[in-house]
């Protein structure tokens, strides 16, 4: 296997460079007017003069609970690069934000998440009311509960495997991997089983952690991805799932990348061979295919040789007879 990979390899850019590729799409990042994004960043660095490490130093008032501010801290350059960095502040969180003192209200009136996304969360919400977060922990667990708006990014944009791995992971992790906040959330009593102890019969746990998702597991199988996590009963435990040609990652983690090179290369699996994100799922039709027609024409090849050599010996043979 590994001196057909390495053949794989060698012979890959020839097999790219017979491939049609497919029509380049344009890309879909909505443009915005420079104009209007100053004014929003300017909008925004309004409240970033006190909800921020350096606002806090030298807020533009004095008459409020600075206290309470220190823990109400944003990072601009994080939210800039969130999918919501385009976004007023204001918009979510109403005109209140913008008279001081704030008022006790103004928690409430931050805008839900289908006030701008229905049809996304029309769809979402209903995986998300069947999930075993949305059952056992009924109101108290929102959308905003994984996805901190202020910094979320889509995975589409965040582009490489590890990075989405991180941010996707950290969501259930903040929760998981610590007491106090589990216990927010959990029914009174309900001790927080430690997240590496139940999966020690994933090999490399802590390994598997950067590399693929809890919801690669946690969710259905079958679709791109589901915001329904299942019944720990129901959760997948099968190895091939992911280590293997057919690999369910490809549909998920991995289904920015495979769009991208099928757009580039024009044929999919691709990003398997040139990346091997997953041991077992680098084989690939048109290696096989290559490496197949590579040893035909080397048969032919010496097959031709041979008959040559034959050929030419029978000759010479005929040539020093004498007459
Ligand atoms: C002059 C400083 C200052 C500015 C400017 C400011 N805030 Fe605040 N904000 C505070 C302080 C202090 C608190 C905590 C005390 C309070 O709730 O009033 C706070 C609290 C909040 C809270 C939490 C309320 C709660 O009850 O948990 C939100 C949300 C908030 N601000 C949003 C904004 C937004 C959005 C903007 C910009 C439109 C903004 N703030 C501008 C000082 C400021
Ligand atoms: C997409 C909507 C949305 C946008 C845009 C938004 N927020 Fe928020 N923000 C929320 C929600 C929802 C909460 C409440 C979270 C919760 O209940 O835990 C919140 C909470 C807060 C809080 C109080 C809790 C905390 O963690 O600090 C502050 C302060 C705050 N936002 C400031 C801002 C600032 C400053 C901006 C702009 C730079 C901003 N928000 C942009 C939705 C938004
Ligand atoms: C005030 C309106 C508003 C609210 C409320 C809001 N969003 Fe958004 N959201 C937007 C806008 C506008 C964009 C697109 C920003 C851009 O294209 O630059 C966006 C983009 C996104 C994106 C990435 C792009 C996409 O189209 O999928 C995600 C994911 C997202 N929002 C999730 C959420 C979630 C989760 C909540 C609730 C916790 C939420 N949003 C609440 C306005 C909102
Ligand atoms: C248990 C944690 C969790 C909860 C609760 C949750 N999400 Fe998500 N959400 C995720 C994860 C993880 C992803 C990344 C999925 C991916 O990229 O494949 C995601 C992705 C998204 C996306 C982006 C999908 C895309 O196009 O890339 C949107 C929009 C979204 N969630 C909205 C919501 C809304 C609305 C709710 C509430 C009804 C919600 N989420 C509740 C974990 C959660
Ligand atoms: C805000 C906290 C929080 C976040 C975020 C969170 N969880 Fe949970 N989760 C809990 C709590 C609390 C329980 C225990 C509920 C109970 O026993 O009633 C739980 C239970 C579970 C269970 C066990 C269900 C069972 O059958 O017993 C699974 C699986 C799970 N979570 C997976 C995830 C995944 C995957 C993510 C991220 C996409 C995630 N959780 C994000 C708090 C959280
Ligand atoms: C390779 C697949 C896989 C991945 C990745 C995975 N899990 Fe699991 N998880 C399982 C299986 C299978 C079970 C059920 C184990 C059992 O019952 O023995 C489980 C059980 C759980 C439980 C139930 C614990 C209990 O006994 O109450 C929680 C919570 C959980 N996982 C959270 C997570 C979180 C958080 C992540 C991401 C850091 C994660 N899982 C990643 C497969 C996975
Ligand atoms: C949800 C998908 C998924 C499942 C299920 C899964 N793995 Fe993995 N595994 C991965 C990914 C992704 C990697 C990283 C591959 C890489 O970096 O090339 C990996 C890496 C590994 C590695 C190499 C670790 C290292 O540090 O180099 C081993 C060994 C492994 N898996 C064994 C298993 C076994 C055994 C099972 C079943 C008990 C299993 N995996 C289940 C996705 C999965």
């Amino acid at each position: 296997m590994h001196a057909g990979r390495s053949f794989a390899t060698a012979i890959l850019p020839l097999v790219l460079a017979l491939t049609p590729s497919a029509p380049a799409h344009a890309q879909s990042t909505v443009a915005l007017d420079p104009a209007k994004l100053a004014e929003i960043r300017e909008s925004n660095a309004k409240c970033f003069a006190c909800h921020s490490a350096d606002g806090l130093k030298s807020p533009p008032r004095q008459d409020m609970d600075f206290d309470k501010l220190k823990s109400l801290l944003h990072d601009p350059a994080l939210y800039e690069t969130s999918s919501h960095g385009r976004v007023e502040c204001r918009t979510c969180h109403g005109v209140g934000s913008t008279t001081f003192p704030h008022g006790a209200t103004l928690k409430a009136q931050v805008s839900p998440c289908s006030e701008c996304h229905a049809a996304k969360v029309y769809r979402i919400e209903t995986q998300f009311e069947a999930s075993v977060h949305a059952k056992t922990q009924k109101d108290k667990f929102t959308c905003w509960s994984c996805h901190d708006g202020h910094v979320y990014n889509i995975a589409a944009k965040i582009g490489t495997p590890a990075k989405i791995v991180a941010q996707d992971n950290a969501m259930c992790l903040d929760c998981h991997n610590s007491d106090l906040q589990f216990s927010k959330f959990a029914p009174v009593g309900k001790r927080r089983p430690t997240i590496d102890t139940i999966h020690a019969w994933l090999p490399n746990t802590k390994s598997h952690w950067g590399s693929v998702r809890c919801v690669e597991c946690h969710t259905p199988a079958g679709r791109s991805f589901s915001h329904e996590i299942l019944d720990k009963s129901k959760a997948e435990k099968n190895c091939v799932s992911c280590h293997s040609r057919e690999s369910s990652l490809r549909t998920r983690l991995y289904r920015h990348l495979v769009a991208a090179e099928e757009e580039k290369f024009g044929f999919v699996n691709s990003i398997f061979l040139s990346q091997s994100y997953v041991i077992g799922a680098s084989r690939n039709p048109w290696i096989d295919w290559s490496v197949g027609a590579a040893a035909a024409l080397l048969a032919v090849g010496m097959l031709t040789h041979a008959l040559l050599r034959i050929g030419a010996a029978l000759w010479r043979r005929r040539e020093r007879r004498p007459p």
